[in-house]
């Protein structure tokens, strides 16, 4: 699957009269700015597939990059895969509940540096923009991710 770009499948699931049968059958492209304010970022960004693809597609870029690789090496990635998943469907506002380990504690004496953080985000907006979601909507998910750089970082004082 590495190497590949997913992009979320555009579902046109509208009826003859051009209303659509649920708010998450909704395509993610030509919504009108109403629509769009209607759905989560969740819905926006294609629901558990979709985000599920956008995951793996930014973690392509993240594991091509040259100065982030190396923290992965041994990493169990379809772990990762699935617990970023669980993270980035929460922090889009999905029906979903983050059960993995606390951010903190996953990168407790990895020795991430705020480059390394920097780095990771703006592969991170790359991916979101290929989405094709708003500046304003890409603000405000970097704006959550944003908050959990001490932790990351090991900056953080955190009892856990
Ligand atoms: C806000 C930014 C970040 C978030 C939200 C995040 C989130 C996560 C999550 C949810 C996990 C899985 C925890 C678990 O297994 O229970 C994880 C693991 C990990 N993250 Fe991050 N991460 C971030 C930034 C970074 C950065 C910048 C790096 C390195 C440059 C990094 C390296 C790792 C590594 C190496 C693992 C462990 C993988 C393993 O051994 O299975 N993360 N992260």
């Amino acid at each position: 699957m590495h190497g590949e770009v997913l992009r979320p499948a555009r579902v046109s699931t509208a009826t003859a009269c051009g209303c659509f049968k649920s708010i998450t059958d909704l395509p993610k492209f030509g919504h009108t700015k109403a629509m769009q304010k209607l759905l989560s970022l969740f819905d926006r960004v294609g629901g558990e597939q979709g985000v599920r693809n956008l995951v793996r597609s930014f973690y392509d870029n993240v594991l091509k990059d040259p100065e982030l690789a190396p923290f992965f090496e041994n990493a169990s990635i379809e772990r990762l895969y699935s617990m970023q998943y669980e993270f980035f469907a929460a922090a889009l506002d999905g029906p979903v509940k983050y059960s993995g380990l606390s951010i903190h504690q996953a990168h407790f004496g990895r020795c991430i540096e705020k480059e390394h953080f920097a780095r990771f985000v703006n592969h991170l907006i790359d991916t979101l923009r290929a989405w094709q979601l708003s500046e304003q909507e890409i603000h405000l998910l970097i704006s959550r991710v944003n908050t959990y750089a001490d932790e990351v970082t090991g900056s953080a004082v955190v009892a856990d």
